[in-house]
């Protein structure tokens, strides 16, 4: 089971950058934080340059004074170790640090993360900076945790310096033993790509084309992930050996980055960093139908890597960089909004970001709750707000876990694979989506959740349904697992393209999908990917309790399914192009459970018809009428339970209770029909 933030009650803090005012003002920031009820600042993670000026020559009297100052008004600090800015003597004198493109062009100094985890020289280092701030800070009495670098694998996931294809080598030697097995593994008979000597194996280079060994591309995802943790490991094992006393986690989830394997081996608890805004730069076109509330999915998925988590940067104004990533400024009641979004998922420490917008630098428009000019505005208030509601009730939510009975399943395999794979990697976001978006409609809680090869048929049992929709890559063990979890009662939806992969992305010799086909009991008999001319079919309803909307198609891929066995029942059918009326979707039950199978990705329409066969409901459905455009989640612990609704749209929303209850925010009685004002939150004891 993965491990959870322990605070007594739900706390706020904010990330604060001493080194980016004169230091007349701290006292007086601080005053204010503790009067907003903010009680943790973090600091420090991007300081490499002022705790080691020179090359090998320390200086932590800053941070010193900072931290005594803070614990002065009862501030609890969190420290980030400074290694995603290298300063500029470090990359000016050992260039082999920095990181380079596929063509072998180094990123220089100027931004951040420009450095590669595989440097053997930026490995030393960064262990020195570690080892020497932890020795110097570890007994203050105000500090109480670690985050290691910052956002691991953020503004860049790719690594294609030097020493990276020597650490692939080596990664590769550790995993398949002889370079026979490697060419096995890779198919590099296809082409005439077979490698006689490892020192012709690299990551992926310059190519007449951008399509590169696909078995090669995918180990290449595998190898940055284990790279970026064993990069981690070497932080997070000297801050346990110096400062056991003390928390370590880290912030941010990011591609090519097993976050629940990190997660899992080094820290105590993971954090995110949630920035809802982000969904404006594409709020409301297919991509994302759900806006800012599809910042909840992102917030389920951290779920799954720790129940309780820190939120480490919580957006409190809007973002931009001077030259990049506009955003709108969050809309009178959208801070408060987004906390009580973090919270509901199961954030029990939530840091916002940052505590002043910054005068000077790239960032001089990712605001923070301060402008400028410090003086008080709506945002303060807001936060405020949220500090004086937490300070009430912080301590009855704490702990309390979210509750679903319904999970999104997904795999790094599968991503992964799928980032190349444009005939299964498009038909994951299509499908997740969909279901995601009309679970949130009609109140169904759902989980996000990764399988793995340590996942137990215990962690898919608290499932009543799971939907795992395209995974290409499926070994025979999984095979069994999910085999097993339907006969003991789950209920299971696979999607177009399941089964096909191995573990090295090669295709199997078997009927589609593969693996599961006897679980299913169909086999694929035809199949065609849809795309631009190639029209997707319409579908025929065959269940017994829903219809489907006229014209309803099949999208992103069209799997014609073989009833092989005589338990399957067919629940759609084509209803055109040249396999019209051959099954599309079937359902056959096994043991005390079923599994589903549908030969296409996931659409709106179909996910409704499918949740009403399955007759799932809200759980309050009994007594509380919440329309689409609010979230409704509960979380509980102990016979505690709290139902979160929160307003995303502008306008109010009707909400009709058939029983009183009050609302623990506002202390205000509720019964019968009533308003939810635009953006507002209710929490509810249940
Ligand atoms: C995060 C990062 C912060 C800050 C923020 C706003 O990704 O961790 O340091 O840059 O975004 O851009």
């Amino acid at each position: 089971m993965a491990s959870s933030i322990s605070m007594k009650e739900l706390t706020l803090g904010v990330c604060y950058y001493p080194e980016h005012w004169p230091e007349e003002l701290w006292a007086d920031d601080f005053r204010r934080m503790r009067e907003m009820n903010l009680s943790v600042i973090r600091l420090a993670e991007f300081s490499w340059a002022m705790l080691e000026p020179v090359e090998g020559q320390f200086d932590f009297r800053f941070f010193q004074r900072v931290m005594d100052l803070a614990y002065q008004y009862g501030l609890q600090v969190i420290l980030g170790t400074p290694t995603a800015t290298p300063p500029a003597w470090l990359t000016h004198r050992y260039p082999e640090v920095l990181n380079a493109s596929r063509e072998g062009v180094l990123y220089r100094h100027g931004m951040r993360r420009h450095y590669n985890y595989s440097s053997p020289k930026y490995r030393e280092l960064c262990a020195r900076i570690v080892r020497n701030m932890v020795e110097a800070y570890k007994d203050h009495p105000a500090v109480i945790g670690w985050q290691i670098d910052n956002e691991l694998n953020c503004e860049i996931n790719e690594f294609y310096a030097e020493a990276d294809h020597q650490a692939f080598r080596q990664w590769l030697q550790a995993r398949y033993g002889t370079l026979d097995q490697l060419n096995k593994a890779w198919g590099t008979v296809f082409w005439s790509q077979t490698y006689t000597d490892w020192e012709q194996v690299h990551l992926t280079r310059p190519m007449v084309s951008a399509s590169p060994n696909p078995h090669l591309a995918l180990d290449e995802k595998r190898f940055i992930s284990d790279n970026a943790i064993s990069f981690a490991k070497l932080q997070a094992d000297i801050i346990r050996e110096l400062a056991p006393q003390h928390w370590v986690t880290t912030n941010g989830t990011f591609g090519h980055l097993d976050s629940h394997k990190l997660t899992d081996e080094l820290l105590d608890f993971f954090s995110y960093d949630s920035y809802p805004q982000f969904a404006t730069l594409s709020s409301g076109t297919e991509e994302n139908p759900l806006g800012d509330r599809a910042w909840s999915m992102n917030l389920s998925n951290v779920r799954s890597i720790s129940p309780n988590f820190c939120v480490m940067e919580q957006q409190s104004g809007p973002g931009g960089w001077v030259d990049r990533i506009e955003m709108g400024t969050p809309r009178p009641g959208q801070i408060r909004l987004w906390s009580y979004q973090s919270v509901l998922h199961g954030t029990d420490l939530l840091v916002y970001f940052r505590w002043r917008t910054a005068t000077m630098g790239t960032e001089i428009y990712w605001h923070g709750i301060n402008d400028y000019h410090n003086r008080p505005n709506r945002r303060v208030r807001e936060v405020a707000q949220v500090g004086e509601e937490l300070a009430r009730v912080g301590s009855l939510l704490a702990g309390t876990v979210y509750q679903a009975e319904v999970a999104l399943m997904q795999s790094y395999d599968n991503m992964w694979d799928g980032e190349l794979d444009r005939w299964h990697g498009p038909l994951q976001w299509q499908s997740m989506r969909s279901w995601y978006k009309q679970l949130q409609y009609r109140h169904i809680p759902a989980d996000v959740i990764t399988l793995r090869e340590k996942t137990t048929i215990e962690e898919l049992l608290r499932y009543k349904v799971i939907i795992y929709p395209h995974s290409a890559i499926m070994t025979d063990e999984t095979a069994k697992l999910l085999t097993q979890y339907v006969q003991r009662g789950g209920t299971l939806l696979f999607g177009a393209r399941t089964g096909y992969k191995d573990i090295h992305g090669q295709c199997y010799m078997r009927p589609f999908p593969g693996p599961v086909a006897e679980l299913c009991g169909i086999t694929v008999e035809d199949f065609t990917l849809v795309k631009g001319s190639v029209r997707a079919a319409e579908l025929q309803w065959e269940g017994s309790r829903s219809q489907l909307p006229a014209c309803t198609a099949a999208v992103g891929f069209n799997e014609v399914l073989q009833v092989e066995d005589a338990a399957v029942e067919v629940m759609a059918r084509y209803a055109s192009e040249y396999y019209r009326g051959k099954p599309a979707l079937t359902r056959r039950t096994e043991g005390q459970g079923s599994v589903w199978y549908y030969g296409a990705a996931y659409s709106e329409p179909i996910v409704d018809a499918i949740i009403d066969e399955l007759d799932l409901t809200a759980p309050f459905a009994d007594w509380l009428e919440v329309p689409a455009n609010v979230e409704a989640g509960i979380r509980s612990a102990d016979g505690r339970s709290y139902l979160f609704l929160l307003n995303y749209s502008e306008q109010p929303a009707q909400l009709v209770l058939k029983k009183p209850a009050v609302d623990l925010l506002s202390g205000v009685k509720l019964d019968g029909t009533l308003e939810l004002p635009g953006y507002d939150v209710l929490v509810i004891e249940v």
